[in-house]
């Protein structure tokens, strides 16, 4: 997304404690600068990304995270989430339409992040990429309503354009409308890369064929994928995405909390991540748990950190944790720069494999 002017190279200065940005909106050549971190491609598209985004769902909503509450204190927490983000140099943030929408006492993800944008903007330039998501709604037919809904995205960011628009979900009547909104937007200069989310193999490749065929890479598949979720490793999807030139962006990527190991039997989650990892799964995960710890150790890094560097170490993968406040942004930060062994990866994954992922969303059957 273009929040700055469109100029012909990068120049970063310091402004107070946060660079100040200008770029190129071409500027596809140079990858890092000061002050930011090291960046990848999105799949074949000219979009660079942080290697690791912040996932804002929690921002604004009552229906799953907040224990069903929006209040002003966790509105001060997801605005400093966003600007220590920002400082701990990872600006990509994914979003969605539906996240925080239509439910009495919740406020919309992307009107958050649009007035967080704007209030940062007071004190410079701002760098930041925005993914967003097309809910597939039954009532929703064709291309025209990708390009409604996307306008009305737009509208509540506060932005002319965003960096990635993905299909947060298959739609139940089929997906070639949607696919050609997407190809639109593309033209249509509202978008720079296109992405789906949830798609199984199968729908991965016709999206990535009807696109390739108006000359449009399909850049992303955003799924659910963690250490304790692998599903895409077993399903054809994360092989199905290096065929391609597709990037994996893993959802859920420290299993909401679990893999930071501050839930244990004895203080499991609340509210409906309860009903997930329940007190049995989370005795079954324990010696998981502790080596994850003991290997983040020896790197002087914490469990949150060790989990999404796994992730980061299986390559083609961009994780977005969610963060709903500064601390658990900075932590983030501290996955990047440094990787994990490949004895070490495989034997997490190997102690992972000794229990069986739990379904939060059964969503591989769509
Ligand atoms: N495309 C899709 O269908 C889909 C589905 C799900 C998610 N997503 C995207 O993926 C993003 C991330 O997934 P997610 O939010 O489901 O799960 P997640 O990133 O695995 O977990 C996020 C939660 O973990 C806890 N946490 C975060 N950092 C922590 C830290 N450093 N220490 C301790 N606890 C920490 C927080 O909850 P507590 O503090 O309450 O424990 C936070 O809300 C979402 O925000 C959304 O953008 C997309």
């Amino acid at each position: 997304m273009a929040l700055q002017a469109s100029g012909v190279t990068l120049i970063s200065l310091f402004h107070q404690r946060r660079p100040l940005v200008v770029r190129a909106v071409a500027s596809d050549s140079v990858s890092t600068i000061t002050g930011e971190r090291e960046k990848v491609k999105l799949g074949g598209s000219d979009l660079r990304v942080t290697r690791l985004g912040i996932g804002a769902w929690a921002w604004g909503d009552t229906t799953y995270w907040n224990d069903f509450q929006w209040d002003d204190r966790k509105l001060k927490a997801a605005k400093e989430a966003f600007n220590s983000s920002i400082d701990g140099g990872i600006n990509f943030f994914d979003t969605a339409e539906v996240y925080g929408a239509g439910i009495t006492g919740a406020v919309n993800s992307e009107t958050l992040i649009g007035s967080f944008i704007k209030q940062r903007q007071r004190t410079g330039e701002v760098d930041v990429a925005i993914a967003t998501k097309f809910a597939a709604l039954p009532w929703r037919f064709g291309r025209g309503s990708v390009i409604s809904a996307l306008k009305a995205s737009l509208s509540r960011l506060g932005l002319s354009s965003v960096d990635l628009y993905q299909l947060h979900w298959p739609g139940i009547w089929g997906n070639e409308g949607y696919i050609d909104g997407l190809g639109d937007a593309v033209e249509m200069g509202l978008v720079k890369a296109v992405g789906v989310s949830n798609y199984s193999e199968k729908r991965l490749r016709e999206a990535h064929k009807r696109l390739m065929a108006r000359g449009i890479p399909l850049a992303s598949n955003q799924v659910n994928y963690s250490l304790i979720y692998r599903i895409p490793e077993e399903n054809g999807v994360k092989a199905a995405c290096d065929d391609l030139g597709v990037t994996l962006i893993a959802y859920s990527p420290i299993a909401q909390g679990i893999l930071t190991g501050k839930y244990t039997p004895e203080n499991p989650p609340t509210g409906p991540r309860g009903r997930i990892y329940t007190k049995e799964f989370l005795t079954k995960l324990q010696p998981l748990l502790s080596t994850i710890k003991e290997i983040g150790q020896k790197y002087g890094k914490t469990s949150t950190q060790l989990a999404l560097n796994w992730l980061i170490c299986q390559e083609n993968v961009v994780p977005i944790p969610g963060a709903k406040n500064a601390e658990q942004a900075t932590e983030f930060v501290g996955a990047l720069g440094w990787k994990l062994k490949d004895h070490e990866v495989e034997e997490l994954r190997a102690l992972a494999s000794k229990t069986r992922s739990v379904i939060g969303f059964p969503v591989e059957k769509l």
